[in-house]
């Protein structure tokens, strides 16, 4: 039996615990691969005071299902024509809506149905619970940030702070592979991952974390290599059936634990998220994941990105040139 005893133990070494306060989370595709194991665990966190639900297929049908988990949250799912009901008093919006790929597909071929997707629930969201944090798992993230950070700014709503691009698959993957190759708790071995998130854009930032500095030559090139294209190997292993769903949710319910978090006014969360950055603002890159602390009002601070090795340099490079052009590929969309 899964007492409330053990949901309690699962919640608390799944997600790290603070202050209480009341905080509404709304999840836009809950019905979907992410979607369902994202809202099962997010029902785990105890930060969670209302979690709704909705989709434009199934949102009631998981909604009444994960409110039977005895913790505290209520639950309500919203059907196909009730967006902007599920939006209402929104503190934080997690958005995993959109098609998935499939064998052979890169991230940016999802770009033409994603992005009306991300601009018609950005366009709501705006209008509904503008203050409210926006966390995007829908892919291509790296274009659909921009997107979603345009339609904010024609309403006239836009805070830099409060949209978030979920890069966290990409920390989980590189410090889990890392410690699959030095042993270990992956806990023991978290690692930075910055740039965006897809292929060559994703630059995990090994060389800082002491761990990996014995991994040199070849392995390092794998290890990295493995971390940009870890994603191919669900997408492929699924055969068709879709993407990273189980460890995406666990992501997305890690990114939104840290947020929520740093709402409730805990000091010191630091985790890497692509956002609105200065860091390459002046070579036309408006949007770019590095560490960023959270709190009250979202990315309260943005990190430079410490000392690179002249590996880690190059890397970067390719990052820069594919960013820039999913950046105006958004932005475009828009135009
Ligand atoms: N950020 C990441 O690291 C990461 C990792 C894996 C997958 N993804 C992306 O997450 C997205 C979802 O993946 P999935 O495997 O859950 O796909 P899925 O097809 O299983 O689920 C998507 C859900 O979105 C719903 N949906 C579609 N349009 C909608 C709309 N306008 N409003 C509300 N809901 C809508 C669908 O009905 C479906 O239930 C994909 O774009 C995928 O590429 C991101």
């Amino acid at each position: 039996m899964f007492a409330r005893s053990a949901a309690r133990k699962l919640a608390a070494r799944q997600f790290s615990t603070s202050a209480a306060r009341n905080i509404n989370v709304t999840v836009l595709g809950a019905g979907g691969g992410i979607g369902q194991p994202l809202s099962l665990l997010l029902k785990l966190d105890p930060h969670v005071t209302k979690l709704n639900l909705y989709d434009i297929r199934g949102a009631p049908g998981v909604a009444a299902d994960v409110s039977h988990i005895d913790t505290a949250s209520e639950v309500e799912g919203f059907e196909a024509d009730k967006l902007e009901e599920a939006l209402e008093g929104a503190e934080v919006i997690v958005v995993p809506a959109g098609v998935p790929r499939k064998p052979g597909m890169s991230r940016d071929d999802l770009f033409s149905t994603n992005a009306s997707v991300i601009r018609d629930l950005a366009t709501a969201a705006a209008k509904v619970a503008p203050k409210a944090h926006l966390c995007i798992i829908t892919n291509p993230v790296n274009s659909m940030v921009p997107i979603a950070s345009r339609v904010y700014d024609r309403a006239g709503v836009y805070d830099p702070k409060r949209i978030f691009g979920v890069s966290t698959l990409d920390v989980v993957r590189a410090s889990r592979f890392l410690a699959g190759i030095v042993g270990g708790d992956p806990a023991d071995t978290p690692v930075t991952v910055i740039g965006g998130h897809s292929g060559e854009t994703i630059v995990p930032l090994f060389s800082q974390t002491p761990a990996a500095k014995r991994i040199t030559g070849e392995a390092y090139k794998k290890l990295v290599h493995r971390v940009q294209f870890g994603g191919d190997e669900v997408v492929q292993a699924k055969a068709g059936a879709g993407s990273a769903t189980l460890s995406m949710a666990y992501a997305g319910a890690k990114f939104t634990n840290a947020l929520l978090r740093g709402i409730a006014g805990e000091k010191g969360v630091i985790t890497p998220s692509y956002v609105r950055s200065p860091l390459y603002e002046n070579e036309g890159i408006e949007f770019f994941a590095s560490n960023v602390e959270l709190g009250p009002n979202g990315a309260e601070k943005i990190y430079p990105l410490g000392q690179l090795t002249a590996e880690e340099e190059e890397y970067l490079k390719a990052c820069k040139d594919g960013l820039k052009k999913n950046i105006q590929k958004g932005f475009a969309f828009l135009d």
